[in-house]
C-alpha cells in the first residue's frame, strides 16, 4: 500500500512540475504567446469545448472567450436576450468614435457529430502528422472567431491603434436559425448603439488557392405539397388517385430542378445563383403491422421540399409555379410553405434585394479584396452563399455584410464527418485578418479634395 502511495506521489510530483512549466509558458508575456504552438493550443482549447446541439455548453465557451478578451485587454459585454443564450460583444475602441464601427461576427455553436464515424474524436482537436486539426467547428466556424482575436493580438503587440472601433461578436444558435442569437442582436438597442457600418461573417472553405467571398445568400423556403384522391383497390387502374396526383407534381418539380442544375453543370451559373429544389421527404401509404398494406391505393400522399432562392430571383413567378403546377387545387392538391416563408425574405427592410455590393461602389468590398491581396492571398469571383448564415439579419437592416472564412486549399467539410483544418492554413488566415482589420480600422472616408472644396466655394 505504502509503496503504491509513494509511486503515485512521485508521479503526481512529476505531473505537477510538468503542468507548472506549461502554466509558466502560458502566462509569460508576448514573446511566447506569439509562437505558433500557443496559437494552435488556444484554437484546440476552443474546439474542445462541446457546443454541439442540442445541448451546447455556452457557459464554457463564454468563459473561454471572456478569458481571451481579458488577456487582450478588450472590453466585454455579455447580452442575454434569451436566458442561457449568451451573445458576447468584445470592443476595441477606436480613436474616432463618430465613425461607424466594424463588427466581426462568429457563432459559437456547432452541429452535432456522429462520434463513431470520425477517425479522431470530434472534440479532441487531434492534430495528425500532416498538421490537420480534426474537430467539429474547425471550419464552421470556431476557426474564424479565434482568428479575429489572434489577429487583434498581433496588431496590438505591433502597437497598431484603430481609428474605427472594432467589435468582435460571438453569437449562439446559428445552426438552429439564429433566432435567439444574431436575430435578437440585430433587433436590439445595444446593436443600434454600436453604430455598425460593416459586418464580417462566415464563408466557406475553398478546395483551390482562391479564397471565397460571399455578398448575399439564398433564402430557404420549406414547401410541403399534399395530394388527395379517392382510395381504391391496388389492382384497379383509375385516374386522379392521390399517388398519381402527387407523382405528376413530383415529375414537374424534377423538370424544374433539372433546368436549374443544368445551368450549374454547364458552368453558366454558380450554385448560389440558381434556385435549388430537393425532395426531403415522402409520406404516403396505409400502415400495416409488417409495413404497408399492399393491395390498397391510399387517399392521401405528401412530399416535402427544401427550396433555396437567390435574392435576385423572381419570387413571384416561383409562387405562381407552386400554385399552378406543383400543387394545383384543380388536381385536389394543397401546399404549405414552412416557417421560413414569412421569416426569410430575399429583401431588406427597405424593399431592396438583400445584397451587399460586390464591386468598387462599396469601399468595404474593395478594402477587403485589397487587404487579402496585400497579404498575398488570392480571391475568387464574388459568390452568393448557397445556404443560410447569420449575415442575413444584418443585410435585412440594409447593412453591408460580407461572408468570408479564410480557408484555401481545404476540402469543404462543414457539417461533414472528419471536419478538419490544417494548422498552416489556420495561421495563414490570421495574417489575412490582420491585414483586413488594419485596413478596415484605419479607413476614413475620403474627404473632398482641395480642388472639389474650392469649386464648391465658387
Ligand atoms: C459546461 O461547462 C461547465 C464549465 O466547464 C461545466 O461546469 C458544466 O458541467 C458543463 N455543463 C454540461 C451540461 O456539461
Ligand atoms: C378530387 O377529389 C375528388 C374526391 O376524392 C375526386 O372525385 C376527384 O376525381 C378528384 N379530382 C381530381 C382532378 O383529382
Ligand atoms: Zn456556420
Amino acid at each position: 500500500m505504502e509503496g503504491n502511495f509513494n509511486q503515485i506521489s512521485l508521479k503526481s510530483l512529476i505531473n505537477f512540475i510538468f503542468l507548472s512549466l506549461l502554466l509558466i509558458s502560458a502566462i509569460s508575456p508576448s514573446k511566447t504567446s506569439k509562437t505558433p504552438s500557443n496559437i494552435i493550443t488556444r484554437f484546440q482549447q476552443y474546439l474542445q469545448i462541446n457546443t454541439a446541439h442540442p445541448n451546447p455548453n455556452y457557459t464554457q465557451s463564454s468563459n473561454f472567450i471572456l478569458s481571451q478578451a481579458k488577456s487582450l485587454n478588450l472590453e466585454s459585454q455579455t447580452l442575454e436576450f434569451v436566458k442561457g443564450k449568451p451573445v458576447i460583444i468584445l470592443k476595441w475602441s477606436g480613436k474616432n468614435q463618430n465613425l461607424p464601427s466594424i463588427m466581426l461576427n462568429s457563432h459559437t455553436d456547432v452541429v452535432p457529430a456522429e462520434f463513431h464515424k470520425w477517425v479522431h474524436s470530434p472534440f479532441d482537436a487531434h492534430i495528425d502528422g500532416g498538421g490537420d486539426i480534426y474537430a467539429r467547428g474547425s471550419q464552421d466556424m470556431k476557426c474564424v472567431g479565434l482568428q479575429y482575436l489572434e489577429a487583434i493580438r498581433r496588431l496590438k503587440s505591433d502597437g497598431f491603434e484603430p481609428v474605427r472601433t472594432v467589435y468582435v461578436s460571438f453569437v449562439p444558435d446559428e445552426e438552429i436559425g439564429g433566432h435567439d442569437g444574431a436575430e435578437k442582436l440585430a433587433e436590439s438597442e445595444a446593436f443600434k448603439k454600436m453604430n455598425v457600418g460593416i459586418v464580417l461573417d462566415e464563408g466557406l472553405a475553398s478546395p483551390n488557392e482562391n479564397y471565397r467571398i460571399f455578398y448575399a445568400e439564398r433564402c430557404p423556403w420549406w414547401l410541403v405539397i399534399k395530394a388527395t384522391g379517392a382510395p381504391g383497390h391496388g389492382s384497379k387502374l383509375y385516374d386522379n388517385s392521390a399517388m398519381e396526383n402527387l407523382l405528376r407534381s413530383i415529375e414537374s418539380v424534377r423538370r424544374f430542378r433539372a433546368s436549374q442544375f443544368d445551368v450549374v453543370k454547364a458552368g453558366l451559373k454558380a450554385e448560389g445563383e440558381v434556385i435549388s429544389v430537393n425532395m426531403v421527404f415522402l409520406k404516403a401509404g396505409t400502415p400495416s403491422p409488417t409495413g404497408f398494406v399492399m393491395n390498397m391505393q391510399p387517399s392521401e400522399a405528401e412530399a416535402g421540399f427544401d427550396i433555396r432562392i437567390p435574392p435576385n430571383a423572381d419570387q413571384k413567378s416561383l409562387e405562381e409555379r407552386i400554385a399552378q403546377e406543383w400543387a394545383p387545387s384543380s388536381r385536389n392538391m394543397t401546399f404549405e410553405l414552412g416557417q421560413f416563408k414569412q421569416k426569410g425574405s430575399v429583401h431588406d427592410k427597405f424593399g431592396n434585394p438583400a445584397i451587399t455590393a460586390a464591386d468598387n461602389s462599396n469601399p468595404w468590398w474593395s478594402l477587403l479584396v485589397g487587404a487579402i491581396k496585400k497579404a498575398n492571398g488570392k480571391v475568387g469571383k464574388p459568390e452568393i452563399f448557397p445556404a443560410s448564415t447569420d449575415a442575413r439579419y444584418f443585410r435585412e437592416l440594409g447593412l453591408p455584410a460580407i461572408g468570408f472564412s479564410p480557408m484555401a486549399n481545404t476540402p469543404i467539410l462543414l457539417h461533414d464527418h472528419n471536419e478538419f483544418l490544417n494548422q498552416a492554413e489556420y495561421l495563414r488566415g490570421i495574417e489575412i485578418y490582420e491585414s483586413i482589420i488594419a485596413e478596415y480600422a484605419s479607413y476614413v472616408e475620403p474627404s473632398p479634395t482641395r480642388d472639389e472644396a474650392s469649386r464648391a466655394e465658387l
